[in-house]
């Protein structure tokens, strides 16, 4: 085989066989075929798209190019959830928690943000001495024991898929849709799940913000899934908004500490409900999304939830106490409010605008491995379709003395990010579609 051959194949339209898919990913990983070929083998499938059976042998080689996570010591069906990254997103904070106190293991597995999408590990690690890297044996006997356990991603997961991802960043060759679906659902086979959610983002907060691309991609990851015989649900969900009031890790955690307390923002608390009633379903635990929602719901209000978080924090050396101290987390030296200079109801908030300035703020990271500020970020004070008078706050503006100075930018850029207008606001789906 040559891959010259191959890209040829791709770049006329034809469909590629499981051995020369097997050919491409492996000798990539083994460094036998350059950037320059796979750079254009991508450009090929990005243009001529790839079909389905394709696209699924493709996600089993980016599985098993390195590492795989073997979950079979802990007994039931295991259930991973991804969203494709949104602004606010601290779902998993709460999910796993709320999944775990229903009996349905959960050993999660997350990343760091990077850009204005924000990464679980980071709002974790926002607790006092909370510890996101356990060993392997350390990670499978808390879940045994208390049913959840959420750590960084470890060893060499997935090789494929971050040399892939890393040449796509570079070629504009990212947003096609099954690179996209086979390097998610590459790594959650990799991560030994059995059944997997997902939570495809759709609007300005987006990746695919186009709803009918987010779709497309949403029923491919779930073809996928059906291929290769791990159960999936996806959820088409809007981001065209902040999740929730909160942007940045520790006003994050907090929200998500609210949401377990029932007290929590009724977008944030539904899309949480919807989620895990999902992972009930596809963990076999439920075979009905609504008796799922409402057993969850109990879970929530009799405060069973919010226990699950404290020992999960407990288990991982965090400090417990947070959950009823919330002065406890790092707090911003310098918070700014931001007003409006007109009334009317709000009719856009820009999350990819508000998820830059909260990294503008310190939240977030431009790269790999730049160090990020846990106190810094944006606190919505209102949402798409509420009225509002001049002079009311709409945000405040967290950040360090370091960061002082970048407070103007970033007041300029919110009050850009918060459009008003002076006729009431539609509003919006927040769930658009379940496929399944
Ligand atoms: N997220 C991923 O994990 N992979 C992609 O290709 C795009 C988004």
């Amino acid at each position: 085989m040559r891959m010259y051959d191959l890209i040829y194949k791709k770049r006329q339209g034809e469909e590629l066989t499981p051995d020369e898919i097997s050919y491409i990913i492996q000798g990539y990983v083994r460094g036998d075929i350059p950037d320059y070929q796979i750079a254009a083998w991508a450009m090929a499938v990005y243009f001529q798209g790839m079909k389905a059976a394709e696209t699924a042998h493709l996600t089993k080689e980016v599985a098993h190019s390195g590492d795989t996570v073997d979950l079979s010591a802990i007994p039931g069906i295991k259930v991973d959830k991804h969203s494709t990254g949104g602004v606010g997103d601290k779902t998993t904070l709460i999910l796993a928690p709320l999944v775990a106190a229903a009996g349905v293991p959960v050993p999660k597995m997350s990343g760091r943000g990077l850009g204005h999408t924000g990464g679980t590990i980071d709002k974790l690690e926002s607790i006092p001495g909370f510890q996101t890297e356990l060993s392997r044996s350390q990670f499978l006997q808390q879940v045994k024991k208390i049913g959840a356990a959420i750590i960084g991603q470890s060893g060499n997961l997935t090789p494929a898929d971050k040399k892939l991802y890393a040449l796509r960043d570079v070629t504009a060759t990212v947003d096609s849709i099954p690179l996209i679906a086979s390097s998610i659902m590459g790594k959650k086979i990799a991560g030994g799940a059995d059944a997997i959610v997902l939570d495809v983002k759709t609007g300005s907060g987006a990746f695919l913000p186009e709803i009918a691309e987010a779709k497309k991609l949403a029923q491919l990851m779930v073809d996928i899934g059906l291929e290769l015989e791990r159960k999936t649900i996806a959820l088409l969900t809007d981001m065209s908004q902040p999740l929730g009031y909160n942007v940045g890790n520790a006003l994050e955690m907090k929200e998500a500490i609210a949401t377990l307390k029932n007290k929590g923002p009724q977008d944030l608390t539904k899309i949480c409900l919807r989620l895990g009633a999902a992972m009930l379903t596809a963990a076999d635990y439920s075979n009905n999304m609504a008796e799922a929602e409402e057993k969850l719901l109990t879970l929530l209000e009799s405060g069973q939830a919010l226990n699950k978080l404290q020992e999960i924090i407990s288990a991982q050396k965090g400090n417990p106490e947070v959950i009823d101290k919330i002065e406890l987390f790092p707090e911003a030296r310098e918070i700014k409010e931001v007003t409006a200079t007109k009334s009317g109801y709000i009719s856009e908030l820009d999350a990819k605008e508000i998820g830059l300035v909260a990294m503008l703020l310190g939240a977030g990271r431009e790269k790999k491995g730049d160090n990020i500020d846990p106190a810094a970020g944006v606190e919505l004070k209102a949402k798409r379709g509420d009225k509002v008078a001049r002079g009311d706050v709409l945000a405040y503006l967290h950040t360090s003395s370091k960061f002082k100075e970048r407070l103007p930018e970033a007041e300029k850029r919110i009050k850009k990010a918060i459009e008003l207008s002076s006729e009431p606001v539609q509003p919006r789906d927040l769930i658009i579609e379940i496929i399944d």
